[in-house]
């Protein structure tokens, strides 16, 4: 039995949520898997109801649970509160409790929504590129502090901390291309020295893997102009944040990028983009994010790549079959709401 903690969250949340559990219900029944799904209260709709964002019995369901799948936080009615009452620092809380150092974003080209992409589709022709981006240091959770006329946010690593990550990296990459890019801004921050220093170190335990070093603004230029030379790139949690969102659009869209935060125990699963309040609660919201973020706990959380590949196919069914949210719709799409478009894909398993 595989117990999963379901956090819809805030603004488009519960519905993309809503399209996910359908697809995994359908998979459950197909493929023999067991599952215990518990929902909790997350975000801003826990601190409008519990004074909180991340409720004590939402921190207890967690703890009992195999992995988290989770919706989205945040939203204008929340933007002014303290920092810390913020649904943003709810999720910050839940990835450094559970200790989840290492966020995986898949972005791939799915030549149906050519038509989507800002480039020629011969420049995007088999791009299917992982970040791997380290979720618990840096600027995130380093010191921080306001005074009366300035402000401050502190990057830190340790070694080890950047170790584990890009460890994940080399193994991934032994797996793959045997390429590993590794993001840093070497020329001018400390932490990005150390970060080359503890790559080049770990490169002698995996010598058939290559190593490319780029730094971040030229990582971002290289993006645009050249997506197809990348294949596993590890970076740190801002620069992670900022280039993934980036690579989202070689998939068209933000709502078609999923994410699995691991760390050594409980993993949590969450679309890459954010709570859309002027989409929530009109059923247009991609539930595609979420459905494939689904899929990778299949993966990871229950070893089942069967299962997951069922996911990952049925949705490359009905985005071939000419079924789009209103975000990747182009030119003869057959546009559908959230709700359609996940019992299309629950149907294609
Ligand atoms: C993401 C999001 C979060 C982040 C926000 C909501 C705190 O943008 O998961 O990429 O910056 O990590
Ligand atoms: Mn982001």
């Amino acid at each position: 039995m595989v117990k999963v903690a379901v956090l819809p969250g805030d603004g488009i949340g519960p519905e993309i949520m809503e399209g996910a559990m359908v697809v995994i219900k359908k998979v459950a029944q197909t493929f023999g898997i067991d599952f215990e799904f518990r929902y909790g209260e997350f975000g801003g709709t826990a601190y409008d109801s519990a004074g909180t964002p991340f409720p004590r019995e939402t921190k207890k369901l967690v703890a009992e649970s195999d992995a988290v799948l989770l919706g989205a936080v945040g939203g204008p009615k929340w933007d002014n509160l303290d920092r810390k009452l913020r649904p943003e620092s709810a999720l910050l809380e839940l990835r450094k409790s559970l200790d989840l150092y290492c966020n995986l974003r898949p972005v791939k080209y799915y030549p149906i929504l050519a038509n989507k992409v800002a480039w020629k589709p011969s420049y995007l022709e088999g791009v299917d590129i992982v970040f791997l981006r380290e979720l618990t240091g840096g600027a995130y959770f380093g010191e921080k502090g306001k005074t009366e006329d300035g402000a401050y946010d502190t990057i830190s690593y340790t070694r080890d901390e950047i170790a584990r990550l890009v460890q994940r990296g080399f193994e991934l990459a032994q797996k793959r291309k045997k390429v590993l890019h590794s993001i840093d801004k070497a020329n001018v921050l400390e932490t990005s020295r150390l970060w080359r220093e503890v790559v080049t170190h770990l490169n002698s335990k995996y010598p058939d893997v290559k190593v490319e070093h780029l730094y971040v603004d030229n990582a971002a230029f290289q993006l645009v102009i050249n997506p197809q030379q990348f294949d596993v790139i590890v970076t740190e949690n801002m620069f992670g944040d900022i280039l993934s969102d980036q690579g989202a659009a070689i998939a068209g869209s933000l709502g078609m990028l999923p994410s699995a935060s691991l760390g050594s125990r409980i993993n949590l699963y969450e679309p890459a983009h954010g709570s859309a309040p002027d989409l929530a609660g009109q059923d247009k919201a991609n539930p595609i994010a979420t459905i494939l973020s689904a899929a990778l706990l299949l993966r990871f959380t229950c070893n089942r790549e069967d299962a997951a590949q069922g996911v990952e196919k049925a949705v490359e069914k009905v985005l071939a079959a000419g079924y789009a949210t209103g975000d990747i719709a182009g030119e003869g799409s057959k546009v559908v709401g959230t709700k359609e478009m996940a019992e299309l894909i629950a149907q294609s398993i």
